[in-house]
């Protein structure tokens, strides 16, 4: 965490979403240093009152003039709104880190996962992007496996909780769930399928190869975060009826040989991973126990047999927090910590 002595002008837009709503208990629990709080979201909003370090704000219109004497913009409200936003807030002065998909892929942009790869935050021209939740919790293993005996292939299967697609998304879960257990009739709203008591493989849209957008984005951001361009990884996205807490299963080929010792001393010095793998008392990480935490845990870690330097593992991290918001507030004291960004002593 940063030290008090400066403090920060900051605005958070999507402030009344999952991701926003999450920046605000994040904030607050880091002690995170601020002079002055904006809270803006879209008209549906205006005039809400949060409550935030005991203080009550008023959320406001997000608007291209909202940025005006602000140094951080913590953002959440869509790839569309932060196209629109971001330049205008680079403009009036502010550096953005961005939640969603807009920026991630773009050259000049420093795509971030706290820990992982920091060291890219000093090229920023005022956006930094914050990777796809799925992809932020598989990286954190992955560059720990990369530095022990280099990544040659991965494979990954996603289980990926409703919250991902937002708060009306966990809401229509409930209801789902409720009127399928009355056998009530329903419609679909968030998404076009029933998420209630199923299973989907299918995440975003579909592209012309057969593979979603969100697959997409874990093949080309972790290639992106870990700077291996020509890293062999496929992904098969799926929805599950979770509401906070993504699951992975990866297949995990490595360049050199490597004792599953070896792996696990390896995620144990990893910082934010931690290992939860205890087959002989049934002990493994799961959605439901990690909602509300913030390492990433990994567990069933095991030779896979088939393959020569192969291994499989389990990794569950809360898709709000490490996945979100927890990354972007932990960039935002980063960005402190090594003096790249104008701020405003107060
Ligand atoms: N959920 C995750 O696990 C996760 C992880 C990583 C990244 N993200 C990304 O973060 C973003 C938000 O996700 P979320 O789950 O928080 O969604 P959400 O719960 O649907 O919240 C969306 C937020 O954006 C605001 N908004 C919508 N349209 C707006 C507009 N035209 N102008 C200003 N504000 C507007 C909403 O305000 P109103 O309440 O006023 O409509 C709300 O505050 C998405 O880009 C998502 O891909 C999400």
């Amino acid at each position: 965490m940063v030290q008090q002595e400066h403090k920060i002008r900051l605005a958070i837009l999507g402030a009344t979403g999952n991701v926003g709503r999450k920046f605000l208990e994040i904030l607050e629990q880091r002690n995170f240093p601020i002079s002055s709080l904006k809270l803006l979201a879209s008209e549906k909003s205006v005039g809400k009152m949060v409550q935030f370090q005991g203080k009550e704000y008023k959320v406001e219109l997000a608007t291209k003039n909202s940025f005006k004497d602000v140094d951080i913009v913590l953002a959440s409200a869509g790839a569309s709104v932060s196209k629109e936003l971001a330049p205008h807030a680079v403009k009036a002065g502010a550096v953005i880190i961005d939640n969603s998909s807009a920026f991630r892929m773009e050259q000049n942009v420093p795509l971030v996962v706290a820990g992982v790869n920091d060291h890219v935050l000093k090229k920023h021209k005022g956006i930094i992007a914050n990777p796809n939740c799925t992809t932020a919790q598989l990286v954190v293993p992955l560059k720990a496996l990369h530095k022990l005996a280099g990544l040659k292939r991965v494979i990954v299967s996603t289980y990926q909780s409703v919250s991902g697609a937002g708060k009306s998304a966990m809401d229509e879960l409930t209801e789902q769930s409720k009127n399928h257990l009355s056998e009530n009739n329903y419609s679909f709203k968030a998404i076009n399928r029933k998420f209630a008591f199923n299973v989907i493989p299918h995440i975003d849209t579909f592209l012309e190869d057969g593979y979603t957008k969100e697959e997409a984005k874990v093949i080309n951001e972790s290639r992106k975060i870990l700077e291996l361009p020509d890293l062999s990884i496929t992904c098969t996205a799926v929805r599950v009826p979770v509401y906070i807490g993504h699951s992975e299963s990866v297949n995990v080929e490595l360049n050199h040989p490597a004792t599953k010792e070896q792996i696990l001393k390896a995620f144990k010095g990893f910082p934010d991973l931690e290992v939860f793998d205890e087959p002989s008392e049934s002990k493994y990480p799961m959605a439901i126990d990690i909602a509300g935490t913030d390492p990433v845990y990994i567990g069933r870690i095991r030779e896979d047999k088939s393959n020569p330097n192969t291994f499989n593992m389990w990794i569950v991290a809360d898709n709000l927090r490490i996945g979100a918001a927890l990354n972007a507030v932990r960039i935002a004291e980063e960005l402190l910590k090594q003096n790249l960004l104008k701020i405003s002593v107060v």
